[in-house]
């Protein structure tokens, strides 16, 4: 692709002079596209003056952590610290419902994780890294300063949608933002000239607060979070199984804090809900119901009641956007 490895080139040059022969970089990675894309370019400039971080807070699907690792260390060779945070984030969300309360808790329990991890590399260096990369596209940027006139995108006043923004005082630093420029294809495309892996260019979107907001109510209550990774993954490995996972937005599973009567072998069961839901889109600010077949709800419901002990219902999600949002919290 000429036209991206032309962005590539000029991005790159951008980037070498930007920071200059000396200067130190830090990045917080996600796991997704962007923060990995974005990470990848400046470690192909910079070497080991680049610094990511990638914080498990507790919210990340099955194995996922180690997963996204593996790709970070074996196919990108990027220099990243793994943060386990997960037992103190957890604690924070204890006994929160309200879904604002549980994103902001998430929010700063971010800010936290990450200021630590800035301030131990600094003493490490001896000084304090000058630039943060962050993996803003074209269309966030579009996002965040409304021509005049226009209000904001709704998705920013309905949902507080967390990034690294709100860091304090003394944790500020220039930005890095190699995808300004670009939307979501060309970063895949980007990617893919980078030697990022195909199944992390193609994986559907994650929202940063994580398996919080597809949990209804306390995420810590009882086992919750593991009953739904499990059918998560379950739903997710149907999906690539039937050939259906790229004609998908994003599809997951959402934990309901109801118990419904069943019957499983002879006995009477009294367990979980979880919901389905697969979504169209081209943007995430509309989307449609993907239209499964009869035969994979059948399948894909079968095999969760089979294999996941504890669920004895399992409901399709109807709803487009609007009225509905993507996530259910
Ligand atoms: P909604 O649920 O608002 O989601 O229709 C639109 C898209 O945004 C993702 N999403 C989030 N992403 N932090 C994020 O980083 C958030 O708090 C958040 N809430 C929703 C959602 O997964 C979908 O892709």
């Amino acid at each position: 692709d000429w036209k991206m490895e032309d962005v590539l080139n000029e991005e790159m040059e951008k980037i070498r002079r930007q920071v200059g022969p000396t200067d130190h970089v830090i990045c917080a990675l996600s796991g997704g596209v962007d923060s990995t894309v974005a990470a990848t370019l400046v470690h192909k400039v910079l070497g080991d003056r680049l610094h990511c971080v990638f914080v498990d807070n507790g919210l990340l699907r099955y194995q996922e952590g180690q997963r996204v690792m593996d790709t970070f260390n074996e196919h990108l060779h990027l220099p990243v610290t793994k943060v386990d945070n997960a037992e103190r984030m957890l604690g924070r969300l204890k006994g929160l419902t309200d879904p604002e309360a549980k994103r902001k808790a998430i929010g700063a329990d971010f800010i936290d994780v990450f200021s630590e991890y800035a301030h131990k590399l600094e003493k490490e260096l001896g000084h304090k890294p000058r630039f943060l990369v962050q993996g803003t596209l074209y269309p966030d940027v579009i996002e965040s300063c409304p021509p005049p006139g226009k209000g904001q995108k709704h998705s920013h006043t309905i949902k507080s949608h967390h990034n690294v923004g709100g860091l304090p005082e003394d944790l500020q630093f220039e930005l890095i933002e190699p995808l300004r420029e670009l939307f979501k294809d060309e970063v895949r495309a980007l990617g893919r000239l980078l030697g990022v892996p195909e199944q992390f260019i193609a994986r559907h979107p994650f929202p940063g607060p994580g398996l919080a907001v597809r949990i209804i109510g306390d995420v810590t209550e009882g086992d919750r979070l593991e009953v739904l990774r499990e059918v998560d993954e379950v739903f997710i490995n149907s999906i690539k199984e039937w050939g259906l996972y790229d004609k998908i937005w994003q599809a997951f599973a959402v934990f309901l804090p109801i118990r419904s009567v069943g019957v499983q072998g002879d006995q009477r069961t009294h367990s979980y809900v979880v919901a389905l839901r697969a979504v169209t889109s081209s943007d995430g600010m509309t989307a449609d119901w993907y239209p499964f077949q009869p035969d994979f709800l059948r399948f894909v419901s079968t095999k969760i009641c089979n294999t996941v002990r504890k669920v004895n219902r399992v409901v399709y999600d109807v709803t487009s956007k609007p009225p509905g949002t993507i996530e259910w919290e």
